[in-house]
């Protein structure tokens, strides 16, 4: 579904001393498959590249190199093709705060052309589905943070992708929203959505993935299932092999 071959983005960086500009390497060749229907993970500590390379995979930053390829289709030259196929849910909370809820879904579905019977039943459907129908006409502003990051997910799906991209969809969010997440993750992966998610809870990559790549610095360090992690590096969870491979105690 996802290919990912040695993909690269490099940062200017200012100046060093003699003037001369600073590059710096946020993603360093990463080789990554990733399966149809799959949720896979993608950990690393503050920094290691995550969000650059959901950056790049979803079209809003241009790799320095490397190839993306979705369902055999090379994304450069195909853009607009495969922007209908993925969804975005973005670490950073990004609506119009000023509009209401119904009306933030109402520009996205607009944004992808949908007809307005299909919007307006689409938009019914998804604010069911994260259950969040009662608050269609408050302002975004006024909603609580797991509010909005179920908002966040409602929007992502709008045009119903084939592929989610979540980065930290459950950061800050108490026990049982995020529950209600990965429940919702769960089920789309059962309606045949591929998912990849970056998470710092390695206790949720965990319980919700197939299979993880860990990185760190900008590169790839392994890819396997949690269990093959676990059994290769002789550990009891993954969260013991991530700060084994990284050398990084997760801050809470
Ligand atoms: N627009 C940018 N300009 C310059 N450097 C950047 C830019 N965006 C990211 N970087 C750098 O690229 C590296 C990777 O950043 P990225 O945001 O991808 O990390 P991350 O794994 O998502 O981290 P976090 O867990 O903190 O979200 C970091 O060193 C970061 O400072
Ligand atoms: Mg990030």
């Amino acid at each position: 579904m996802i290919e990912v071959e040695n993909l690269v983005k490099d940062f200017y960086d200012g100046k060093d001393k003699d003037n001369k500009n600073v590059i710096k390497r946020a993603v360093d060749g990463l080789n990554l498959k990733i399966g149809k229907g799959e949720v896979f993970g993608l950990l690393g500590p503050n920094g290691a590249g995550k969000t650059t390379t959901i950056k790049m995979l979803t079209m809003l930053t241009a790799p320095t190199e490397g190839k993306i390829i979705y369902d055999g289709i090379p994304l450069k030259g195909n853009e607009s093709k495969i922007k209908r196929l993925i969804g975005v849910v973005p670490q950073y909370i990004n609506f119009d705060q000023d509009l209401r809820v119904g009306e933030n879904m109402e520009l996205h579905a607009r944004l992808h052309h949908m007809g307005s019977t299909e919007r307006k039943e689409r938009i019914a459907e998804l604010l069911n589905y994260v259950e969040l129908a009662d608050t269609v006409n408050e302002n975004v502003r006024s909603l609580s943070g797991g509010m909005k990051r179920r908002l966040l997910i409602a929007r992502a799906l709008i045009h119903r992708p084939k592929i989610l991209f979540m980065d930290e969809p459950t950061v800050a969010l108490d026990p049982q929203v995020r529950r209600r997440i990965w429940g919702l993750i769960r089920q789309m992966a059962r309606e045949g959505v591929t998912v990849l998610l970056t998470t710092h809870y390695i206790e949720e990559a965990e319980e919700l993935c197939q299979r993880v790549a860990i990185m760190n610095k900008g590169k790839l360090i392994d890819i396997d299932t949690p269990k093959g992690f676990c059994e290769k590096h002789n550990k009891p969870n993954l969260e013991e092999v991530f700060i084994h491979l990284t050398g990084n105690k997760i801050k809470r």
